[in-house]
């Protein structure tokens, strides 16, 4: 199908509040900041269900666990915490916070900050995770105390890495489907290497799908260069495979084992073009998505 009739199919396909949160996620390279629609994250299944951060935090570690037994879970008592693209909703920041960090930065440059004031986050979002943490974890302290820890100690710094003015150490660095828009990405990561505290434990989960909603989630990727990829479906992903990124973690000091969490061949019919062959094994190119993780 060419781009056209794709974009197309698309639009007919998609509900008009998805196609204008697109239209302006799009507008937002080319000028100023946008931010979360809250109104569009609230009726979104995806980021309402609070249950969602712990769910990926456990699931990824019990995968890495069976891949490196020796994989200690990850306490937050009383560390700095940092998640990059923490999303709408301070991503893992709650968790850290009820298991007794000392402190949760994320970094999100689409952050809506009136979040910390919507009805729907304290009265709904948070007090549900609430509820669930103290099933799981064990009753730590009141639901207000537990709001007032999270205004207390979470910042979110609305803006990207590079451009934020912070220089904070952290002990421990989490995203989730972040290091694959992040650009450039390696200077990101050689900055955030001189910021991470001796001992830094970090884990990241990395979707090197292509981001659109194709049959095959490597449609049209590996058929064309990346820059040419670019041109055609934009730029919201870097299109780095797991080796460039975990060479580039390894080169801003982070000690990098990459697990995978799955692949996806089957089903991929179309020929893969001599730029991909030449650089990438089959392994590199079909890996989905990655677990990377280790100590700074
Ligand atoms: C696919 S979303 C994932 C959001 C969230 N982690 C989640 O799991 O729902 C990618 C996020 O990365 C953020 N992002 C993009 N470039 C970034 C950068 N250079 N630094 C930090 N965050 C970035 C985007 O604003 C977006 O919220």
């Amino acid at each position: 199908m060419n781009v056209l009739a794709y974009t197309l199919k698309r639009l007919w396909n998609t509900p008009p509040r998805q196609v204008f949160g697109a239209l302006r996620r799009r507008l937002s390279r080319h000028n100023t900041r946008v931010i979360y629609d809250l109104e569009e994250i609230f009726s979104a299944p995806k980021h309402t269900r609070s249950q969602r951060p712990y769910d990926f935090l456990h699931r990824y570690q019990a995968i890495i666990h069976r891949h490196h037994p020796e994989w200690i879970e990850i306490d937050f008592a009383g560390k700095r915490v940092l998640e990059s693209g923490c999303g709408p909703m301070l991503g893992w920041g709650p968790l850290a916070v009820y298991l007794g960090c000392d402190h949760f930065t994320g970094v999100e440059p689409m952050f809506n900050s009136a979040v910390f004031d919507h009805p729907q986050w304290s009265g709904r979002y948070l007090l549900n995770f609430y509820r669930d943490a103290a099933a799981l974890f064990g009753y730590r302290m009141d639901f207000d105390r537990f709001l007032q820890q999270v205004r207390e100690r979470v910042t979110v710094l609305p803006t990207t890495h590079l451009s934020a003015s912070w220089s904070e150490p952290f002990d421990i660095w989490l995203s989730n489907s972040v290091l694959e828009h992040v650009e450039p990405l390696a200077e990101t990561l050689l900055q955030l290497g001189t910021l991470a505290a001796p001992g830094c434990r970090f884990l990241h989960a990395v979707d090197f799908g292509n981001h659109r909603a194709t049959k095959h989630p490597f449609d049209d990727l590996y058929t064309m260069p990346p820059a040419t990829y670019r041109q055609r479906f934009g730029t919201q992903i870097n299109l780095y495979r797991c080796n460039d990124v975990q060479r580039f973690l390894q080169d801003a000091g982070f000690q990098t084992q990459l697990t995978p969490y799955y692949d996806a061949r089957e089903f991929f019919t179309a020929s893969i073009s001599p730029w991909w062959r030449q650089r990438y094994d089959e392994a590199a190119l079909f890996l989905k998505v990655g677990l990377f993780h280790g100590v700074r």
